[in-house]
């Protein structure tokens, strides 16, 4: 039985066929599904082949919101504003902040404005209250010490945990910052969308 998914909705864009797709399996890849789309779910058609005729049904996919977070000129280097973001659910406590240093994934003139989910990876410790403007780091958590590299896509410094903190995607227009999505899993969640 092979699935392939194409959007209809919004914009109708069309996708690669089957025969350019080396794997022939999906047709679009999570992060083009990411980007796609403002909307907080699009509609697809998921192709099921079952022998000779193949059926064809609606179905529901969820997508990150775009939403506004900040003004870039409202910045103060090193003070962190906080968000909710992908929801307003378990583990959507974020934080944005200017620090002044060029980080990975970071936006703005000097590539300095980063966002990241504020719960620990290791047992979901809550990091809010502890970043660092001298070491540009979020730690240490107040259950087993771990401490995030913020500069550096928020790669573990030190600690119990064993995954980089999931860093909120950023988008510029104008002077007005925007949170698009999130690269890592959320703790405490199977699926981001799914809080
Ligand atoms: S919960 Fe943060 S180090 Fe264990």
């Amino acid at each position: 039985m092979t699935n392939q998914v194409q959007i209809l909705e919004p914009g109708a864009r069309k996708l690669p066929s089957k025969k350019d797709h080396p794997a022939g399996k999906c047709l679009i890849s999570r992060r083009k599904m990411l980007f796609s789309s403002g909307m907080a779910t699009a509609t697809v058609m998921v192709s099921v082949n079952a022998g000779p005729a193949a059926a064809k049904m609606p179905a529901m996919v969820a997508t990150y919101p775009r939403k506004k977070i900040a003004k870039l000129g409202e910045l103060k280097t090193d003070v962190p504003i906080g968000f909710e973001y992908p929801d307003d659910g378990a583990f959507a406590s974020s934080m944005l902040v200017k620090m002044g240093t060029e980080a990975g994934g970071g936006i703005g003139p000097q590539k300095d404005v980063v966002a990241f989910n504020y719960f620990c990876t290791h047992q979901g410790g809550d990091l809010s209250g502890t970043y660092k403007g001298d070491t540009k780091s979020l730690g240490a958590c107040p259950l087993h010490l771990s401490t995030y590299d913020l500069t550096r896509h928020g790669i573990l410094i030190s600690g119990q945990a064993y995954q980089s903190l999931p860093q909120v995607l950023l988008e510029l227009d104008g002077d007005d910052i925007y949170a698009v999505g999130v690269f890592g899993l959320i703790f405490g969640r199977y699926d981001n969308l799914q809080g």
